[in-house]
């Protein structure tokens, strides 16, 4: 069931969301990984009621501006979920249907200590090939060189993608990070992926993620601090 306009509300985060539009496989779906304020994917459901449209975004103020976005434009065609993309693309979305997947400027995590907390990584791609349409694309931008070449290097090693010219954007087409970098003159960097059919296609092996660290009801992420673990929950910010 939706709630609030466009959130989807998360009732069970290892089952499929309960949002019927996104798995109408007549209407072509498109995803953006940390969508923040929802600049970019507001912006493209405005241009193309033909298509849906879901963000997936942790934050609970950005989700707010979102849906705030969505309802002010009267769209029926844009979705935001809080939740962590991992376990939203590894358990969540239907099936090979995004036609496109969008990650723009996501968390480069720069200390060492803390690349675990990437995004780009076996796990993620194994559960993004899935819910990619054979054929459809990943488009990516950051502004961190590092991260740039660590993610084409995660892609390069895995044969079920092959590189594509990354697609065109204009300004009004910039995310709201992208508008900040590039107001002041920093270098971003772009690609895009496409997926490729596999010969005997896997089911998803269950999430190889530490006991506490498994996604359950209520919580949208765990993470450590130190020895502390810090929970979100649905209902905080
Ligand atoms: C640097 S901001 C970029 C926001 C937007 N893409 C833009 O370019 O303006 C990264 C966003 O991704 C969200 N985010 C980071 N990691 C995430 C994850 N694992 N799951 C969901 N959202 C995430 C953050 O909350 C934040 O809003």
């Amino acid at each position: 069931m939706e709630a609030e306009g466009a959130i989807i509300k998360v009732v069970d985060p290892c089952r499929p969301l309960e949002c019927p539009a996104l798995y109408d496989m007549s209407r072509p779906l498109e995803v953006e990984v940390g969508c923040g304020r929802g600049r970019f994917l507001t912006g493209r459901a405005a241009k193309d009621p033909s298509c849906e449209f879901l963000g997936v975004e942790r934050m609970k103020e950005r989700v707010g501006v979102f849906a705030s976005k969505a309802r002010r434009l009267g769209l029926s065609n844009a979705h935001v979920v809080r939740l962590e993309a991992l376990y939203t693309f590894h358990y969540l979305l239907p099936e090979h249907h995004a036609r496109r997947v969008y990650v723009f400027f996501p968390d480069p995590w720069p200390k060492r200590r803390h690349h675990s907390h990437r995004l780009f990584g076996p796990l993620f791609l194994n559960a993004l090939w899935k819910r990619l349409e054979i054929g459809g694309r990943l488009e990516f931008a950051t502004d961190h060189e590092e991260y740039f070449h660590v993610v084409e290097e995660c892609f390069a090693g895995d044969a079920r993608f092959r590189r594509v010219a990354p697609m065109e954007r204009g300004p009004d087409e910039w995310t709201e990070f992208e508008t900040l970098f590039r107001g002041q003159g920093l270098p971003v960097h772009a690609a895009a992926w496409q997926s490729l059919a596999v010969e005997d296609e896997k089911p998803l092996a269950p999430l190889s993620v530490a006991p506490e660290d498994e996604p359950r009801e209520g919580v949208v992420r765990r993470e450590s601090r130190g020895k502390e673990w810090r929970e979100e929950h649905a209902d905080s910010d």
